[in-house]
């Protein structure tokens, strides 16, 4: 990409991102993570597979498409985080849309470090005889058995944060476009092998239709919740990550576009997720809404089923943590981007503070796979409901707010700053704007409503 795309209209004092493809694949890296390999095969296990699949891509390709732009034209127009931008964009109360994004960010981390400390766990148990157990249902206790240990996951989750904070230290560019340029390619080949095993696996076929084949019937307002959720989550969209990522651009860049690339880079990946798991699933008998273990129980499975599996396992949990890593990095950004520009705290103070915050609220979600199983509210553990609360109602909450500000506070300035002051005329910038203005707003308030189950 063309070098001069950094240099030009950088406010003083911010980063910039080194390329257009450097910024893609920074968005990208955010965007695909736990969320894809992690949360995706589960939640959609747990809502009905192929309805959900179907509800999910009509989401992702209106609404999703339509916040994610709104976000970067908010960032790039705004130069700052989510609250500064709201704050120097509208004024009023508009900056309490940022707030939201922020507190959401900050559990969304917490509860993100405890599952990718699992993916590093997981790292070394691959290496150290994972692998060898005697059938796939002894990979769902061995989880169990890891996952409430008291003391061990936490450690891992500390490592996580403790590299999360040392890429956020060093700043947007440096710390976080490398590591997306050279290894996210890498992770979709890997999915794309483990794909083609998956699918190949005697009894996948029953899996494959779960995933593939709707049944229209079984579609509930919940579900719908859930792929909303689900889609806000995956495209680290909802509370300002994509607004503050979109505040260290250049003006030329094409924004639309971007948008698309990065759409579809996180949809493939999930979809090729779901793909992976949900058919092993099927094969091995386990059982689709097993939850928040369902990748750690089926994965092993899959993996001791293939030549050389070690060291496809070690490989997979590395990337899978790498992944987890890029995105946790935009989580934290967003909280320490607030504390920079608007307390005028050093990056570094922040990224200490936020990041060892993080971790103690981290603390309680770890312990709910085991010594506080059993405190739960609506049927949820605490790290159900830290991601429940977070992704189902905080993330939608502030998309309303991000979409009706580009809809009906920013004017005609959304469309050019969109557009790049014609720069990059898009085909679907009419249908943008209508759904920023009306489609979204009403069909996520809509979602939440129904969902939430606050019509009885
Ligand atoms: N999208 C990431 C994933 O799928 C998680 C994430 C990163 C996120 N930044 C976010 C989720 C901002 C919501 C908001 O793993």
């Amino acid at each position: 990409m063309a070098r001069n795309d950094t240099a030009e209209g950088a406010p003083a004092g911010r980063g910039q991102w080194g390329t257009r493809a450097g910024f893609i694949l920074a968005a990208a890296g955010s965007a695909v993570g736990l969320g894809n390999v992690w949360k995706f095969p589960y939640v959609a296990g747990d809502n009905g597979g192929a309805v959900f699949l179907v509800v999910y891509l009509a989401i992702v390709f209106t609404v999703g498409v339509s916040v994610m732009l709104a976000e970067f034209v908010i960032g790039r127009a705004g130069e700052r985080n989510p609250v500064g931008a709201f704050k120097r964009l509208g004024g009023g109360a508009w900056p309490t849309a940022g707030y939201i994004g922020v507190a959401a960010g900050i559990i969304i981390l917490s509860f993100y470090s405890v599952v990718a400390g699992w993916t590093l766990a997981y790292v070394v148990k691959s290496a150290t005889g994972l692998l060898a157990a005697p059938d796939a249902a002894s990979y769902g206790a061995r989880f169990a058995a890891f996952s409430s240990e008291p003391v061990e996951p936490l450690l891992w989750h500390a490592l996580f944060m403790a590299f999360t904070v040392a890429i956020v230290l060093r700043g947007v560019k440096r710390g976080i476009e490398f590591s997306c340029v050279v290894l996210l390619p890498m992770l979709f080949v890997l999915l794309a092998v483990l794909a083609v095993r998956a699918v190949t696996l005697p009894g996948a076929v029953s899996g494959v239709e779960f995933y593939l084949a709707p049944d229209f019937s079984k579609l509930t307002p919940g579900i719908v919740l859930a792929a909303l959720g689900q889609a806000f989550f995956s495209l680290s969209l909802g509370m300002g990550a994509m607004i503050t990522y979109g505040s260290y651009l250049p003006h030329r860049v094409n924004l639309p576009g971007s948008v698309l690339w990065i759409t579809g880079f996180d949809t493939l990946a999930a979809f090729v997720a779901g793909l992976v798991v949900l058919p092993a699933v099927f094969a091995f008998s386990l059982d689709p809404a097993a939850g928040p273990g369902l990748v750690f129980i089926t994965l092993p499975a899959v993996f001791a089923q293939m030549p050389a599996g070690e060291v496809f396992a070690v490989l997979f949990f590395v990337l899978l943590a790498i992944a987890a890593l890029t995105s946790s990095v935009s989580l934290l950004e967003v909280g320490v981007a607030y504390f920079v520009d608007e307390r005028g705290m050093p990056r570094r103070t922040a990224a200490i503070a936020v990041g060892a915050f993080c971790f103690l609220a981290g603390i309680p979600a770890s312990l709910s796979l085991g010594a506080w199983k059993d405190v739960t509210l609506f049927g949820k553990g605490i790290l159900d409901l830290m991601d429940y609360a977070a992704s189902n109602v905080m993330l939608p909450l502030g998309a309303i707010a991000i979409v009706a500000f580009v809809g009906w506070r920013m004017g005609g300035r959304a469309l050019a700053e969109a557009s790049g002051n014609g720069a990059h005329p898009f085909a679907w910038a009419g249908a943008w704007r209508f759904v920023c203005r009306y489609v979204a707003p009403i069909a996520v308030a809509w979602i939440l409503i129904g969902g939430l189950g606050l019509r009885g």
